[in-house]
Order: C-alpha cells, then structure tokens, then sequence
C-alpha cells in the first residue's frame, strides 16, 4: 500500500503532481491511501509516506479538459475522499474517455457533487463577503485600502480571489480566511493556502449595511425557509446587517397589518422621473478607459452604497478641467438630484451671488460634492435632506480623490463640515480653522468656510445679513488670493 500525504488546501498542482506520478507508475487506485496534513488516519501512519514525485515520461497521460476543471473544483472541497475519488477517475478515464459523460455512474454523480458544493460556496463568498476599511485620512496613493474576514466551507478563496481582484480592482484588500488568504495592491494579486486567523473588525459601514437590509425588507414578501436558505444562519456572524434578521422577522406580520390598515396614497411625483432616469441609462460605458469622460460615466453608475439606490443619478463635479479653484460642498440637494448639476438649487443661488459679488465667474471653477448621491427621507411628497454620515463621506471619496487628481486645482475650497471632513480627514470645528489658507501636501491649498446651506437655515434675519456677508467676503478672499498668486 502507498501512502500519498498532501497539504491538501484546494492546490490542484499538488495533487496533480502526485497522481500523476503515481499512474505513470501503474500503481493501481485500490493499492494508494490518500491522507491530508492533520488528518485522522495521519495519526496511524508512521512510515511509508510517499511525497509528491515529479512525473516520469515512462508512460504518457491524457485526460479530457473536464476533467481538469472537475479535478480543480473537488480538490477545493473538504471531504477527505476527494482525492482518491479523483485518483479513481483519473485511472478510469485512461480507459475509457468518456467516463465524465455518465451521469449514473457513482464515482461521477459523487464528484459532480463535490463540484456543486464548491460552486455554491464561492457563490456565497461573492455574495456575503464584507469589506471594511481600515485606516483613515486621504492615502498617499488615492486607493483606499479595506480587510475582509470570512468563513468558507472549502478551499475556495484561492480559486476565487480573481474575481474580487476584477470586481474591486480599484481599492486595496486582503481577504482572510481559516482556509487560505487572497490580498490585492492595484498591481499584485497574492493569494496563499495557508489558514488565518480573524482580525479584529469594525467600521462605520456596518451601520451602512444595516441601514440598507432594514429599508430593503419587505415584510409582506418575508419567506423565512427561502430566506435562511438563501443566507444560510452561518454566514450571519460575519454580516453586520444580520443582526437585525430575528427582529425584522418577529415583527414582520405587524407590519404587513399595518400596510394593510394604511390608505392607499398616490406615488410620490419623483417616482415618474426615477423611473425615466433608469430607462434612460447608458447601457454599457462608450468612453475610452481611463478618460475623464470616462471616469464620470463610471461614475454615473456607481453603486458602492447604498445610496445610489434611492438617489435619481449621480450628480458628479462640473467645471473645466484645469480649473485652478475646486469647491467642495456636502451632496446634491433636491433640486441638484433632479438636474443631475452641483450647486443649482437654493444653496446654488447663495453660492452665485457670492461669487458675482466677488466678480468671480463660476464657469472657471470646479465645482463638485464630498458626495454625489442625494441623501433624503421620504416625507409625503416631499424629500428631506439627511446628511450623510461619516462611511457614505469616506465610500464617495473615492471619486473626490480621482476628481482632484484630474483638475490638480492650486487651491481647494471646502464648504461646510462634510468637505472639510471629505478633503482631509479632519473632524474640527469651521470656525477654528475657517478663512485661512492651509498649505496641503503636494503644494495644494486649502481654504475652509461655511455651506451656503448653513445660511439659508439661519432663522434670525439680522444673522443672517451678518453670516451672508461673512460668507461674501470669504469668497471674495479666495478671487483676490488668486487674482495675486497670478
Ligand atoms: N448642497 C450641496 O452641498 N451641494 C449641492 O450641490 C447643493 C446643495
């Protein structure tokens, strides 16, 4: 009897390596025992333990290419028959080629099995897997980087770490896993067989996730089995909106009664518009990679929160492209979603006259949003503001960050708390750091005033006078500060 011992974490290099040494030997399946590192029967073995050997010429070999894309799936799955079951195909389709072919037969049927199991699994990894960001502030790259635990029942993250390397190219991750780690850098995909163990995670888009999974619940539509069947309970763990599940359920039937109970009222006049906008999507991006038009059209269908859901279109930053002033505000308003332009509502209006008061002409600024979704809460038929909160600031920095890139603007106007937080990291309070010039890394300047909103709110009138003028003469600072610096 043989004993063939294998790390066996889903590398089908190893295993392929030892079969492939063994059948070129004709040494029989019934005449191998096959045992991985940890194993049970490991623990009887003491001698006779046969390493990988690199292949002899004596006796060539050929399989059909599904069988190599079976064998690549069954070596990820953790019953520790898979490899003399895949020995056992491997020697009987030297016989007969279409083996594969022959559904009913039983060593097939098990290792279409096997094949599922991985399948589904990888599939569960795509769909519940939870990124978070670690660290804070603007990196020094532009890319942010984010930490993934999860908890696989196979080894599939290897197998599975070039999708996530497609579907989330443009950040920095790693993926832990007990079964295995994945990390990619923008340049380098690096994956690894070798078990992990679980970092310490928290992140401020949990609360993100949560609030998402509670709008999206539809209580009337709750089927538990499907839904557990669905999101299988051991995932739960690891999933930061899961925790709400058991109350959502509990309290689903009262809230079907209650919907019941509600009068029927008239869909709210956005609806109409939403529903055109989505009918009037690009159906796939036309620009060149890496072009400015490019990069807002990628943008136009960004859905890295949740808040493009509910948001009519992105509203990104307009202006020319070598502007040497960059506004920043906090998100489009009302009005803003609607037109799908920054700044041409009510705060707009607030933020022209500041500028015509400076004799500053709008259409040479950049003007854009820490921002680009409307945030709001539905409230009869109207739409209210809701600022956004610090993880929806820190997702969309990512296309403040290329927008910075792109126009390289000589000074950086953050209007507002949001901005200010968005641009640097900073939570400091305006008035502390508002009207000066702050030299940023890279030569870049950043000047600190209030939102043209926080005028707008201001009940008092005399205040208000006071602030708008305030606010006029900051703006006019920002024109005369560039008028000198040439
Ligand atoms: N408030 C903002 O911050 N941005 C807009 O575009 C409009 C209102």
């Amino acid at each position: 009897m043989r004993r063939v011992l294998l790390k066996g974490r889903g590398d089908l290099d190893e295993w392929r390596d030892a079969a492939r040494a063994l059948a070129c030997a004709g040494i029989s399946p019934e005449d191998i025992e096959w045992c991985e590192e940890g194993g049970e029967k490991q623990l009887f073995w003491e001698h006779d333990v046969l390493p990988p050997q690199p292949a002899s010429t004596s006796r060539p070999m050929t399989v059909p290419p599904a069988f190599v894309e079976l064998a690549a799936a069954v070596v990820c799955h953790t019953d520790p028959a898979r490899f003399s079951l895949l020995y056992r195909l491997l020697w009987r389709l030297q016989a007969d080629k279409h083996l594969l072919d022959v559904a009913s037969d039983g060593d097939v049927s098990v290792a279409r099995l096997m094949e599922k199991s991985v399948r589904r699994d990888a599939h569960k990894m795509t769909a519940f897997l939870r990124f978070k960001e670690v660290g804070s502030g603007i990196s020094i790259n532009g890319r942010r980087k984010f930490l993934a635990w999860f908890e696989p029942d196979h080894h599939i993250v290897v197998r599975k770490a070039p999708f996530f390397q497609r579907r989330f190219n443009d950040m920095d991750w790693v993926i832990l896993t007990p079964k295995g780690s994945a990390s990619w850098d923008g340049v380098k995909l690096t994956v690894s067989h070798e078990p992990c163990t679980k970092p310490d995670l928290s992140d401020p888009a949990d609360e993100l996730w949560r609030t998402y999974f509670a709008n999206i619940f539809n209580p009337a539509r709750l089927k538990v089995k499907a839904m557990q069947a669905e999101m299988p309970k051991k995932y739960w763990k690891n999933m930061p909106e899961a925790e709400l599940i058991p109350d959502l359920i509990a309290n689903a039937e009262q809230r079907v009664l209650a919907m019941a109970r509600r009068e029927a009222t008239v869909p709210p006049a956005f609806h109409g518009r939403l529903k055109a906008a989505a009918q009037n999507l690009p159906s796939a991006p036309s620009a060149v990679a890496g072009t400015w038009e490019a990069l807002r059209e990628q943008a136009a269908a960004c859905s890295r929160c949740p808040l493009h859901a509910k948001a009519t279109q992105t509203v990104f930053g307009e202006g020319p492209q070598d502007a040497e002033i960059m506004f920043v505000g906090e998100q489009p308003g009302d009005q803003e979603d609607l037109a799908g332009r920054p700044f041409v509502g009510p705060a707009g209006r607030v933020f022209d006259e500041a500028l015509s008061a400076a004799g500053m002409d709008r259409a040479r600024l950049y003007v854009t949003n820490a921002v680009k979704h409307f945030k709001y809460e539905p409230r009869g038929k109207r739409r209210i503001h809701q600022r956004p909160s610090r993880g929806e600031v820190e997702h969309c920095r990512w296309w403040l960050d290329r927008e910075l890139e792109q126009v390289k603007p000589k000074l950086v106007v953050a209007m507002g708390a949001t901005a200010l937080f968005a641009l640097t990291g900073l939570q400091q309070k305006l008035e502390e750091i508002r009207g000066e010039f702050i030299e940023l890394e890279g030569g870049r300047r950043l000047f600190v005033t209030v939102h043209p909103s926080y005028l707008l709110r201001l009940p008092d009138g005399d205040m208000r006078r006071k602030e708008v003028e305030r606010f006029r003469r900051d703006i006019a600072r920002i024109g005369a500060e560039l008028a000198s610096s040439g």
